[in-house]
């Protein structure tokens, strides 16, 4: 049986290597960091913290999680890393539930601007156990600090997120430090799609500026999926018991057994973030998505491009997605400020560099993906999706029948299945 798993590993690798991965969230990680993450020590239950375990046998554990925690501390200048967290997601409930009870308000950038699930979107628990406010992006697409500034006055939030899951532009932490300070908040920013970059000293760091950081480490930190939480000093300053109440989140809060491999994992990616390979590495994912997005005719101060598609039509987020996916280049669809149709069939895509660049593609690559890109998105013109809300379904069934045979996408495909050879991918 268990060969049936490895054979679909395989086509998943296929797929991996022959197309264009370019979904801003995701990267490939190297032999090692892979290696570490399927080692035995997955084997092992170690709730509780380093010195303070449930169970026995732990002496190595230990090691390992406290060397994760201080390559974190160094690399993030940070005097407080918890390692624990299984991912992005549970690593920001539990720093809620440490800074906040449940009703009081957080404040989050909205979805729809480009802000994360767990910043207080609907659904989410963010907004389920929370008061949540949102704040917007301005008609620039850049975060609306005046609005922020209002909303925070009025609602007097007990922490306010810095953070992005869809958005292009650079974070002004010292300006978010100065209304939350103003109105009491503790401030976290969430870096995890900027991570890398700050490790890599292309992105500013919010060190100075908040009190908490989370981070997803998968992103274009180049390790296993996992996260962290840090606490600067100002943090400290602000609550001594900090780092207690958001251990005591993680587990019982919300948590048992840390998993030991995705520690291990995360701190084989920490020791390879520390080196100059990797700042190299950070500086050519911001230079490829500034040329990649002005060959797009868009803008990018990140890894990070967000493609309005309205000049093609109503509605194409989708279409295009699909478009791209037969021509061998996977990005998202996702909504444009002020997004004029929906989240399900948003107007816009996203796309990101950090997987190409850890493929060793530069410049000259991104001028010649550009070309692709444009060329497929030709293609969708057209097809935009009805106004009528009960013809959507079946529209992009035929959609989808006509567009998988498309020759000139499929033509793109087979150079794009050239191309990708000459650029092998790390860990594969
Ligand atoms: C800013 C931000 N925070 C948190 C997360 C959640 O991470 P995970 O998917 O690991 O739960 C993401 C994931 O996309 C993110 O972009």
């Amino acid at each position: 049986m268990a060969n049936k798993v490895f054979e679909l590993i395989t086509e998943e690798a296929k797929r991996q290597s022959e197309g264009l991965e370019m979904i801003p969230s995701e990267n490939y990680v190297s032999e090692n960091v892979l290696k570490a993450l399927g080692s035995i020590l997955t084997n092992k239950y170690s709730e509780g913290f380093p010195g303070r375990r449930y169970y026995g046998g732990n002496e190595v554990i230990d090691k390992i999680e406290n060397y994760a925690a201080d390559l974190a501390k160094k690399l993030f200048k940070v005097p407080v890393v918890l390692v624990q967290s299984y991912s992005g997601s549970p690593a920001n409930f539990a720093l809620t539930m440490a800074v906040c009870k449940p009703g009081e308000t957080v404040m989050g950038l909205s979805l729809s601007s480009g802000g994360h699930l767990t910043h207080g979107a609907n659904l989410s628990f963010s907004s389920i156990f929370y008061n949540a406010v949102n704040y917007n992006v301005g008609t620039d697409w850049k975060i609306d600090f005046d609005e922020l500034e209002r909303l925070a006055k009025k609602h007097k939030p007990k922490l306010i997120w810095a953070g992005t899951t869809a958005y292009p532009f650079k974070l002004d932490y010292k300006r978010y430090a100065d209304i939350a300070d103003r109105v009491g908040a503790t401030l976290v920013a969430d870096i995890s799609h900027v991570a890398g970059l700050i490790v890599g000293g292309v992105h500013s760091s919010p060190v100075d500026y908040v009190d908490i950081i989370t981070t997803t480490t998968h992103k274009t930190l180049r390790g296993p999926r996992g996260a962290m939480i840090m606490v600067t000093e100002k943090g400290l300053k602000k609550d001594a018991e900090i780092k207690s109440k958001i251990e005591k989140a993680i587990i019982p809060g919300l948590q048992g057994g840390p998993h030991n491999n995705q520690t291990a994992s995360i701190a084989v990616a920490l020791e390879e973030a520390s080196s100059d390979k990797f700042k190299q590495y950070a500086a050519q994912v911001v230079k490829n998505a500034q040329i990649l997005a002005a060959e797009l005719g868009s803008v990018s101060e990140t890894h990070l491009i967000l493609l309005p598609l309205v000049s093609y039509g109503y509605g194409m987020g989708y279409q295009a997605q699909y478009a791209l996916e037969v021509a061998g280049i996977t990005v998202n669809k996702n909504t444009i400020p002020a997004e004029p149709v929906s989240p399900f069939y948003p107007s816009g895509i996203r796309l990101g560099t950090p997987a190409l660049t850890s493929r060793g593609m530069k410049e000259k690559e991104m001028i010649q993906i550009a070309k692709w890109i444009k060329q497929a998105l030709e293609e969708i013109r057209g097809y935009d999706i009805p106004a009528e809300k009960e013809k959507r379904l079946e529209f992009l069934k035929e959609y989808k029948e006509k567009i998988h045979s498309n020759n000139n996408l499929l033509s793109i495909q087979k150079e794009i299945k050239e191309f990708t050879k000459r650029y092998p991918v790390p860990g594969i």
